[in-house]
């Protein structure tokens, strides 16, 4: 039967990225805690993260150099005192993951730092090579499993949240077996990571459909700075293969960018060359494979010593050996893809959202930490500290609220409709014109088109009442395509990475603010 089964906790967290799994590490033991994640538990763009986490460890660095490393990249919309909360806090977060038993790589007894663009000098930390991420996941991953009062659901899908009288209470939850479950809980953690797969070109995993930004948004959430999506300026471009990330560390270590002639192009661009921020290192691929007339640049490493290569990119030479290439002398195709959502939902330094009740940390959110534009390595740094936050001041919350707990009803109001279509052609539809319209660069016209088409889209699409992760997906990738397109129009000027062509300046004066989105849910 699909009779609604009901179940209470304390705490309830959505998402199991690092920042999930931080956040259900720090709620009181006494409390019980359950975390749903759509898939497995490792399966999140934390997994994926290669660079590492940035932290000022080296004796000669200074917590004044990351935090001014962080507002240069930020294009002047960082709050400074969040970036300096974090920044400070970040050894401390790094020796927690190490005590967790996180190994993370050394260099004759010391940590070894790698560098990345935007940072002055070397300070992060990464694990076998460039698989930091699944190590990180392994460590946080055993230690949350050997926790009793932590429970997960795995292949479960937050399809909405549960509110009553403007307050959080929870979330519905479909599980493998299709049934809905009423998850009453006492404080909600949203922790759902990026929206990379709004983009035909990404990064991110499949499971990155902005999941929780879209059912923040439908709750009457608060969302800001959605016109802000870092594309990384190096995803592997190779027909028929995934679009694998091939990290900024590659050029930390002296990769150079090579255009389809073998030239190198990167200092008529900026001084920084291969190091300048991610956001003109992009921009400026773009142009270059627009002067080439060619669909990709190319990532050489033939000069570095390739025992080097192998040792310090394990990861990246697999993949790249799949298609034949062998990186310590191959030239590798790259081009710029969607890799990290900047904005989402709106949280205050301690992960609390704009609806009582519903905390939120990570990808998901946007903090403050990276202003217009994120410092590479500074994501998987953020989701440990609010994930550490959020947990704390939920864990807080929930005590005080004492025992009493009760199913409300629900109210439900879906629209039914029998159209049938095709979901996948829909979803690769939405990918390749949010890639055309709304990627690195961007004007009005082009911006009003993908409108105009996730309107047509969404039409058929929001009505129709899936049972299917496939259909809330989509609904989930459309509702996140149209806050970052209507965001994009309104936002005219040029700031990190939002570039629009057709005004191709920061306009501080008019500009110099956040852009916040919200739905009244009680009108109609
Ligand atoms: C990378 O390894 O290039 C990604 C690092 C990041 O996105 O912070």
């Amino acid at each position: 039967s699909r009779r609604a089964l009901h179940r209470f906790t304390d705490v309830l967290i959505i998402g199991s990225g690092v920042a999930g799994l931080r956040a259900a590490n720090s709620v009181d033991p006494h409390l019980s805690v359950l975390v749903v994640t759509k898939d497995s538990l490792r399966e999140s763009n934390s997994t994926y993260a290669q660079g590492g986490i940035a932290g000022v460890l080296d004796p000669d660095d200074r917590f004044e150099h990351h935090i001014n490393d962080t507002l240069a990249a930020g294009g002047n919309l960082c709050n400074q005192a969040i970036v300096d909360m974090v920044i400070r806090q970040a050894p401390q977060r790094i020796s927690e993951l190490v005590r967790w038993g996180t190994d993370f790589d050394r260099e004759n007894g010391d940590w070894a730092l790698g560098r990345e663009g935007g940072h002055s000098q070397e300070r992060i930390v990464h694990a076998r090579g460039d698989a930091t991420g699944a190590e990180i996941m392994r460590a946080i991953i055993a230690r949350t499993r050997a926790m009793p009062h932590i429970d997960i659901w795995e292949n479960a899908f937050t399809v909405d949240l549960l509110t009553h009288e403007g307050r959080c209470r929870g979330a519905v939850i479909v599980g493998m077996d299709g049934r809905p479950q009423m998850v009453w809980a006492k404080e909600t953690i949203l922790c759902t990571g990026g929206v990379g797969q709004v983009f035909r070109e990404s990064t991110n995993p499949s499971v990155a459909t902005g999941d929780g930004t879209s059912l923040a948004y439908r709750a009457g959430v608060e969302l800001r700075d959605m016109e802000f999506i870092q594309f990384h300026p190096t995803v592997l471009y190779i027909a028929g293969s995934s679009r694998s990330l091939i990290s900024e560390a590659v050029r930390g270590e002296g990769a150079h960018l090579v255009d389809v002639t073998g030239q190198r192009f990167m200092s008529q661009y900026d001084s920084r060359a291969e190091l300048a921020p991610r956001d003109v290192v992009s921009q400026s691929i773009i142009r270059q494979m627009a002067a080439t007339k060619h669909p990709s640049v190319y990532l050489d490493l033939s000069h570095l010593d390739a025992d080097r290569v192998m040792n310090r990119f394990p990861g990246i030479a697999h993949t790249c050996s799949t298609f034949g290439l062998d990186i310590t002398r191959d030239r590798i195709p790259v081009r710029p893809g969607a890799h990290y959502m900047i904005g989402g939902v709106t949280v205050d330094r301690q992960g609390l959202t704009s609806m009582p009740g519903l905390w939120a940390a990570g990808e998901s959110t946007s903090s403050g930490l990276h202003g217009a534009n994120r410092l590479a390595s500074n994501s998987l740094l953020e989701g440990l500290v609010y994930g550490a936050h959020a947990g704390e001041a939920a864990s807080r919350a929930a005590q005080e609220e004492g025992s009493k707990m009760v199913a409300l009803p629900i109210r439900h109001s879906a629209h039914e409709s029998n159209e049938s279509f095709d979901v996948a052609d829909v979803r690769v539809s939405l990918k390749s014109l949010m890639g055309r319209l709304a990627g690195v660069e961007r004007d009005a016209g082009g911006l009003q088109e993908a409108a105009d088409s996730i309107s047509s889209f969404a039409a058929y699409v929001m009505r129709h009442q899936f049972d299917s992760v496939e259909g809330w997906e989509l609904q989930n990738l459309l509702t996140t395509a149209a806050c970052i397109v209507n965001a994009s129009l309104a936002r005219t000027e040029s700031r990190g990475v939002h570039f629009r062509i057709d005004h191709p300046e920061p306009d501080d004066e008019n500009w110099r603010r956040h852009l916040t989105i919200q739905i009244n849910v009680n009108a109609g």
